[in-house]
């Protein structure tokens, strides 16, 4: 195709930016934020300015391109072939409400059900993730002032051991929003099986992290810093950005649903595995989905 990802990429990059500066002068509270499902699922003004900018900015630069934001989504809504901006202005509200350092903007641009560019970017940390297919991916330390590719890391950065099995992984999950029947007896299976002495049947896997945001949690496995990631119920903005973050770094990512693994406007099942050989990464998801059930 003709697209110019690179064009693209630097637009992003300077979109999220200005989201961050956005981000930052914000002061959010859990008095001044609303909820949308329920009272664990958290958006604030900041979040609808912040995509208002973005779908702004983008759709007056492509207007051709579709654009999917997560608090202008509405149900019925699907993906297309078509070149399409997928984004989630603020991914990890509840930190930011919170005032945890680990919220981020993901931006991805998807063509053909694949993601071709992503960059997620956290304003707390000036950490820029960078990648376009077949480009490789990258982490930008203190993005705003950098001056040089010298200080943009390839990814991964470190290259721990081989992947031998699910005890000696760092695994990121999340509990999400939904919490209840089904969704939260998985949640909990997943959690209890991971944590459980091996004499029980359980992984015992080195520990549990829950950072609170798909997209930075994609970004820590790109860069192995974390071995797995698992969540129940992502959303396309949630992934679509680290997805192609993960895949450039050498890492996999897989649904519960075999067959099924391209990005989708439904809450999916996703399990995010860090680069190695992939022999070794291929052990490790089936014995994931024999420790806890594929869901
Ligand atoms: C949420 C975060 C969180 C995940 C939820 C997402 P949001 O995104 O990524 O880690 O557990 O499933 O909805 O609502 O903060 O953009």
């Amino acid at each position: 195709s003709d697209l110019n990802l690179q064009k693209i990429h630097d637009l992003l990059i300077e979109v999220a930016h200005e989201a961050g500066r956005m981000m930052l002068s914000a002061r959010p509270s859990n008095e001044s934020s609303g909820t949308k499902k329920n009272t664990a699922d958290l958006v604030t003004e900041t979040d609808r300015a912040v995509e208002a900018m973005v779908s702004t900015r983008l759709t007056s630069a492509y207007p051709t391109f579709s654009f999917i934001g997560e608090e202008t989504y509405t149900p019925g809504l699907t993906l297309t072939a078509a070149p399409t901006f997928i984004v989630d202005p603020i991914d990890g509200t509840t930190n930011f409400v919170h005032n945890f350092p680990a919220f981020c903007i993901s931006l991805g641009l998807v063509v053909a059900h694949v993601p071709v560019v992503g960059i997620v970017y956290n304003p707390c940390l000036d950490e820029l993730y960078t990648a376009i297919k077949g480009s490789g991916a990258f982490l930008t330390r203190n993005s705003l002032t950098q001056k040089n590719s010298a200080d943009k890391l390839k990814l991964p950065h470190r290259e721990p051991e081989k992947l031998e099995n699910l005890s000696t992984c760092l695994v990121g999950a999340e509990w999400g929003s939904d919490r209840s029947g089904s969704n939260f007896a998985l949640k909990s299976q997943v959690f209890t099986r991971l944590a459980a002495a091996k004499a029980d049947g359980g992984a015992m896997v080195h520990s549990i992290r829950c950072l609170g945001s798909a997209a930075l949690n994609l970004c820590m496995v790109a860069s192995g810093q974390q071995d797995v990631f698992w969540e129940g119920g992502c959303w396309a903005w949630d992934v679509a950005a680290g997805w192609c973050i993960l895949l450039e770094a050498g890492g996999m990512i897989v649904g519960g649903n075999p067959g099924q693994w391209e990005v989708a406007v439904d809450g999916r099942v996703y399990l995010a595995i860090r680069g190695g050989e992939e022999e070794g990464q291929k052990k490790i998801v089936e014995e994931f989905w024999g420790v806890v059930g594929e869901g």
